[in-house]
């Protein structure tokens, strides 16, 4: 059977060489390239013709590299690809999936449609599920979903003595649950009101449970990074050590993450679905087993 190829979007180039070993794969040559007036030219330069093809691309900052990915795809496909599936170990859009105000767009619905409409398959990490319980509800490809929670509760039971895991709200409960099980370390969660994108108070509901343990902070995504920063202030003003902040998605907009070290985190350590600095935890060989799997199922018959 011909190796599958791999061609890495513009985020990705230096995870692809290790995906590809993991999925022994060959790495796929493409010109992607911004004209001067911001349009997208891109020119498939290996031969894909009846091989499987895997996109590497994490979507974080979404809008600018929807259509590339898009294109590629559409070319991809034209140049002969049986099948493209992408690894996405960040997938955007999750968020607004109700109408929370009237008028309001369903983005995750939407997306997901946009996806599923050019897509064959897709692998991400973690989703950023609430409302919606399952992918399988707004995605109409197959999917898979790696969990970071066993490489994330390694981490901790390899790097921090006597943890406490603090998890951000009352729904990450069964989550951090589970990494502080296998972790062996206790765990609490955080009450929690967001009054708006960066404006949000928490509290610790037992402060005892901190005594001679070092916080470890752990939640899927950091973005503006409010949440760990009012907890950073939050353990400071009950007196308890600075706390690891351990997060599975860097998203990290703007300042956040100077931001967060500015407020006292000890050290900031995520893992590597969006490249960033503090990545240090690594999924390649989950996302490459899951991939893996979807790639020696039957293409998927559209009607
Ligand atoms: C909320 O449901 C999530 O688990 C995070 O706590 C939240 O998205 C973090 O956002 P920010 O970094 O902007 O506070």
């Amino acid at each position: 059977m011909t190796r599958p190829i791999i061609f890495a979007l513009p985020c990705c180039d230096n995870q692809v060489s290790a995906l590809a070993a993991e999925l022994d794969a060959a790495i796929g040559d493409a010109e992607v390239r911004r004209f001067p007036d911001f349009e997208t030219y891109l020119r498939v330069l290996s031969d894909v013709r009846g091989r499987e093809v895997v996109l590497l691309g994490s979507l974080d900052r979404p809008d600018a590299k929807i259509l590339p990915l898009i294109f590629l795809t559409r070319a991809l496909k034209q140049e002969g690809a049986k099948r493209v599936g992408l690894v996405a170990p960040y997938l955007a859009y999750m968020r607004q999936d109700r109408q929370f105000k009237s008028g309001e767009g369903l983005t995750s619905v939407y997306f997901a449609s946009l996806l599923s409409r050019e897509l064959d398959w897709l692998v991400t990490v973690d989703p950023h599920l609430h409302r919606i319980h399952d992918l399988r509800e707004i995605y109409s490809i197959p999917t898979r979903v790696v969990h970071a929670a066993p490489a994330v509760a390694a981490w901790v039971a390899a790097h921090v003595k006597q943890p406490i895991l603090i998890g951000p709200d009352e729904e990450s409960e069964q989550w951090i649950g589970e990494i502080a099980k296998l972790a062996k370390a206790p765990f609490t969660v955080l009450t929690k009101v967001r009054r708006g994108d960066r404006d949000v108070q928490v509290s610790i509901p037992q402060p005892q449970l901190l005594q001679d343990r070092t916080p470890v902070l752990v939640d899927d995504i950091v973005s503006t990074a409010g949440t760990m920063i009012a907890t950073v202030k939050h353990l400071q003003a009950l007196k308890a050590a600075a706390p690891i902040c351990l997060a599975v998605h860097a998203i990290f907009a703007g300042n956040a993450a100077s931001d967060l070290t500015a407020a006292g985190a000890a050290k900031i350590v995520t893992v590597n679905t969006v490249v960033h600095p503090s990545n240090g935890i690594d999924l390649t060989a989950a996302l490459a087993a899951a991939a893996g799997e979807l790639l020696a199922t039957a293409p998927l018959v559209r009607g």
